[in-house]
């Protein structure tokens, strides 16, 4: 608490003691110089605290806004540094409350609430001790008298706060529901699901207004029995004043000024329950937001550059389990990829292809065994250097809402022209010229929009661009018609000559891309050998390139080549 605040205080308390000497001494013997002095000093009393007020509320407003700056950049920060399974594992619409709803109420505790609350705490002891100075036995009355009042604000607090959680966590559950109708609104169109969702949407504003309705009835209660006992308390002050007064045990510039003193204590407390409030709102969110802050990045930088990369990447005995799941997904996967050498995953659905894929820019990291390239552990490596050397493209391309350069130059930002009209020709990406803005075209929610097969193409010249010593594809091809595919795979066959791949592949025709097969079954590669070889030589893979169909029980994982 700075010194604005304490001369505030102190001001607001000086008016009532002014107007005791006032009338105890010039008002008295009708001495009209000191009536006018007397005024005079309450007047500049009266300006200073509304500098000092004035001052005050803008140097909080500083101190709110600074706190939310901070608080969204090191949320923000820690978002993207959190594993990749933590937000699978969550609604985007909870983080999205988070950081909007929760940060916004930790401000306002931070604006007002902080500084009021030590205002008025102070004031408020402050102002006893003048009560007691001024005539002890009336300031013990009032002192006692409000205790009751500190009693139903803890109570208040601890209801409210409960009342406040469910408030947030129904909040969430909103958002997320208008996230979901958003972006799958397509989907409930085509299922007939619109009154089905409304419905469920009703049910969760309901529930949100019946907990507004509760905490509303709750503020009520409090306020009401705030203005009431110390309106009680004012009145036992009246009639023990005038008692006094009448004793002659004070003056009545005391009772004026006590009664002064006890009206402006009405004001603070008024203030105090809508801190309380505030207090009980930031204390929730901060609560929320600390939730996020305390899961900590499961993934480790690893402290060595990864330099010079010839390109061998190798998996031994690799397991994995997804973070609190019961069963591995990898059971000790054995696979040496050469440099240079482009390997296709093969896998009935869930067989753990893309997992495996995941585990080589260390978007998580393995459970056991290990991942090397040139026969240096990758949790070794920095992870700047081993991304900036595997590149990737995923399952379901993400595009964000920016140009199309932006979004094809995320691993390179510094590429040319001319480096991006390559990768875009390799990945056929040919629909950029026929644009008004060509490159500078937004996608996404303010520009066009683009097909699953344009998407792909798009990811996949983003990944070419990156010019990766090591590329992981999964699935590249899968939304393109055979066209398309045909020349996509004419352009990217001369892009895997030069560099070492993983490509999951479910079609024949990706599968042809690769120098060599591997089959994944269970958590384990149970044969490997050139596409025709297995052709020939493997049922299960036959099957699993016709129907995804299951595998000989009898297959024994191999070794490492
Ligand atoms: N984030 C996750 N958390 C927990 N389990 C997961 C997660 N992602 C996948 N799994 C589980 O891991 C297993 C393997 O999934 P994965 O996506 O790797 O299969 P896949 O071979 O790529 O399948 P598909 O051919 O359908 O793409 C599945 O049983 C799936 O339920
Ligand atoms: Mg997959």
């Amino acid at each position: 608490m700075g010194i604005f605040e304490l001369a505030g205080i102190c001001l607001t308390m000086g008016i009532p003691l002014l107007v005791q000497r006032l009338i105890d001494g010039p008002l008295k013997d009708g001495d009209f110089s000191g009536i006018v002095w007397l005024s005079l000093l309450m007047l500049a009393f009266a300006l200073v605290d509304t500098v000092a007020t004035a001052y005050v509320r803008w140097q909080q407003g500083h101190v709110g806004a600074g706190i939310e700056y901070d608080l969204r950049q090191d949320f923000y920060q820690h978002l993207l540094s959190l594993p990749a399974g933590f937000h699978s594992q969550r609604h985007s619409g909870e983080l999205v409350t988070r950081f909007t709803d929760d940060i916004k109420s930790i401000r306002r505790f931070g604006n007002f609430g902080a500084v009021f609350f030590l205002v008025n705490s102070a004031s408020y002891l402050v102002m006893i001790g003048v009560l007691l100075y001024l005539y002890w036995p009336l300031g013990l009355l009032v002192a006692v008298g409000l205790a009751p009042l500190l009693w139903f604000c803890y109570r208040f607090e601890s209801r409210y706060g409960e009342l406040e959680d469910e408030h947030q966590e129904q909040t969430e559950q909103l958002t997320s529901q208008v996230e979901e109708s958003v972006t799958g609104v397509t989907l409930i169109k085509a299922f007939g699901q619109a009154g089905n969702r409304a419905k469920r949407f009703a049910a969760t504003t309901g529930q949100l207004r019946r907990i507004s309705i509760k905490q509303a009835k709750l503020i009520g209660g409090v306020l009401a029995a705030i203005s009431l006992v110390p309106n009680l308390v004012l009145l036992a002050v009246l009639i023990a004043g005038a008692y006094a007064v009448a004793h002659d045990a004070i003056t009545v510039g005391t009772l004026v000024a006590f009664t002064m003193l006890t009206l402006s204590f009405n004001w603070l407390l008024e203030v105090l329950g809508w801190i309380l409030q505030l207090a009980r709102e930031a204390a929730t969110s901060s609560a929320r937001l600390e939730q996020v802050f305390a899961v900590q990045a499961s993934v480790r930088d690893g402290e060595q550059e990864l330099t010079a990369v010839r390109g061998e990447l190798r998996f031994d005995n690799v397991r994995f389990a997804y973070p609190d799941a019961h069963e591995s997904v990898l059971r000790g996967v054995n696979l040496r990829i050469a440099p240079g050498e482009t390997v296709a995953l093969v896998g009935a659905p869930g067989s753990g292809k893309t997992t495996l894929t995941a585990l080589v820019p260390r978007f998580f990291d393995v459970t056991g065994g290990s991942i090397t390239i040139d026969g240096q552990d990758i949790r070794e490596l920095t992870l700047s250097s081993l991304r900036r050397h595997v590149a990737c493209t995923f399952e379901e391309p993400t595009l964000f809402s920016a140009s199309i350069r932006e979004n094809v130059t995320l691993g390179r930002p510094d590429a040319t022209d001319d480096e991006i009209a390559e990768a875009l020709a390799t990945a056929r990406v040919d629909f950029v010229e026929s644009l008004e803005f060509g490159l500078d075209t937004r996608i996404g929610e303010q520009g066009i929009a683009l097909s699953g097969g344009q998407r792909q193409r798009l990811a996949l010249a983003r990944a070419v661009l990156a010019k990766p010593r090591i590329l992981v594809l999964d699935d590249p091809l899968s939304a393109l018609d055979v066209h398309t595919e045909a020349a996509v795979e004419k352009a990217l066959r001369s892009v895997l000559g030069g560099v070492t791949a993983l490509l999951v592949a479910r079609r024949p025709s990706t599968v042809a891309l690769a120098d060599r097969v591997a089959l994944l079954h269970e958590g384990v590669i149970i044969a490997h050998g050139t596409h025709k070889e297995l052709l020939a030589t493997n049922a299960a893979y036959r099957n699993a390139m016709t129907t995804d169909a299951h595998l000989a029980p009898d297959q024994e994982p191999l070794e490492v080549k």
